[in-house]
């Protein structure tokens, strides 16, 4: 069978329900190339979309139906029923079919806007591992709310779709979490890093370096976090925390002469001083690409490693691994590596020399199966575009 979601899904959508969907939209996963946990303390960040993506085939019920409307996920081979009839609150997180509270959060945000939902059918499948750093959720709730906008002929942008998104992650599937892997997904410019200021959520497009000097690599420890265990939101209270005691608008805005006065407690001031130092790294970072610069850039993205594993505390045994045996290559193929995301496992990325990456991946797979017995998975993945409107044979179309 194939492994490509778009197949996967038309092709679920056929045999389940017997029909053609109406329409089909791909969502892309991200990974964050610098400026991890600081979106939501208004800080900057620099993602890319990815080529993994997820997939998602809809069409209303002819009306005649009486069971719900179907999601079926052709990756968990899951389908639940449920009736839209009136809003939907988030099923139980550790239930099996708690999938759908990425599907039903978006599906209720668009409610909230005062559009009246129909009894519909829809498939997913995705190439994006779940929960491993890489945004499977983002995708799949932004996906949705392009799938359901386009269907009900109410258009948005992207800037809209990522924050009805995000909203849906805060209400249906507990995860405070900031704007970045969202607006990534509904925004990005296929060759091209999102540069973000997640105070005014402008965004700008910068050109990744040309593919014979750098690519990049992901590589997945197949360590699996969840952010809603609680220690995602005790980093972003920290970080409220510090803003309460400091004053102004936004931490990432604070000095690090200002924390080292300040009477916050040594934890707190230890992630406030990562919000100011990594946000200042993110600029700096874009100014390097812009300048092909990739020594300088590569230099940053480790010191943004050091400071999310010893400052923020978000880092794990086999990120760490990794990086350090990145930071053996440099010079030899390796500009820079860091974790991604939100961490506690997850994938690290790292920028490198194409006709390096056989060298590289084989340091990594010996390091990491000498320490940990068993081995990482990789992926190389150019920056892909924003999601979009797919042709049932899987063309791309212009965006609503
Ligand atoms: C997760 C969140 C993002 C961001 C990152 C860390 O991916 O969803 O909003 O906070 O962690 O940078």
């Amino acid at each position: 069978m194939s492994t490509d979601p778009t197949t996967k899904s038309l092709h679920a959508f056929r045999s389940l329900y017997g029909r053609e969907p109406e329409i089909l939209v791909r969502a892309p996963g991200r990974v964050n190339l610098i400026g991890d946990h600081v979106d939501y303390a208004g800080g900057m960040v620099m993602p890319i979309a990815i080529e993994l993506q997820t997939v998602i085939a809809l069409a209303r019920q002819d009306g005649r139906s009486t069971t719900g409307s179907r999601f079926h996920s052709v990756d968990l081979e899951r389908t639940e029923t449920i009736d839209l009839g009136t809003p939907v609150p988030a099923l139980p997180r550790d239930s099996k079919g708690s999938f759908v509270n990425y599907v039903i959060g978006p599906i209720e945000q668009i409610r909230s806007k005062g559009h009246v939902i129909p009894a519909m059918d829809m498939t997913i499948a995705s190439s994006i591992p779940m929960g491993g750093g890489l945004s499977s959720s983002a995708a799949l709730e932004v996906g949705v709310i392009l799938a359901m906008r386009t269907l009900l002929g109410a258009p948005s942008n992207p800037l809209e779709i990522a924050l009805e998104a995000q909203q849906a992650e805060h209400d249906h599937a507990g995860t405070p979490c900031g704007i970045m892997d969202m607006y990534v997904s509904a925004a990005a410019r296929s060759g091209h890093a999102s540069l973000i200021d997640c105070r005014t959520n402008e965004l700008r497009h910068v050109k990744m370096p040309d593919e014979e000097d750098a690519i990049v690599l992901i590589t997945d420890t197949t360590v699996r976090h969840t952010l809603n265990d609680g220690a995602y939101s005790r980093r972003r209270e920290a970080c409220e925390k510090a803003l309460e005691s400091m004053g102004g608008s936004y931490l990432s805005e604070a000095t690090v002469d200002a924390i080292e006065v300040s009477a916050l407690s040594d934890e707190v001031a230890r992630r406030a001083r990562h919000v100011v130092e990594e946000t200042e790294r993110v600029r700096r970072f874009a100014r390097a690409l812009e300048r092909k610069d990739l020594e300088e850039a590569g230099a940053l993205m480790f010191e943004s490693h050091e400071s999310l594993a010893s400052l923020y505390e978000v880092s794990c045994p086999e990120l760490d691994l990794l990086v350090n045996v990145a930071e053996g290559w440099r010079g030899k193929g390796v500009h820079g590596s860091r974790m991604t995301g939100g961490g506690f496992g997850g994938c690290t990325v790292t920028l490198c020399r194409p006709d390096a990456v056989d060298g590289i991946t084989h340091a990594f797979e010996k390091a990491f199966e000498e320490a940990f017995a068993r081995k990482p998975v990789f992926h190389v993945s150019r920056a892909a575009a924003g999601a979009s409107i797919l042709e049932p044979e899987g063309s791309a179309s212009p965006k609503v």
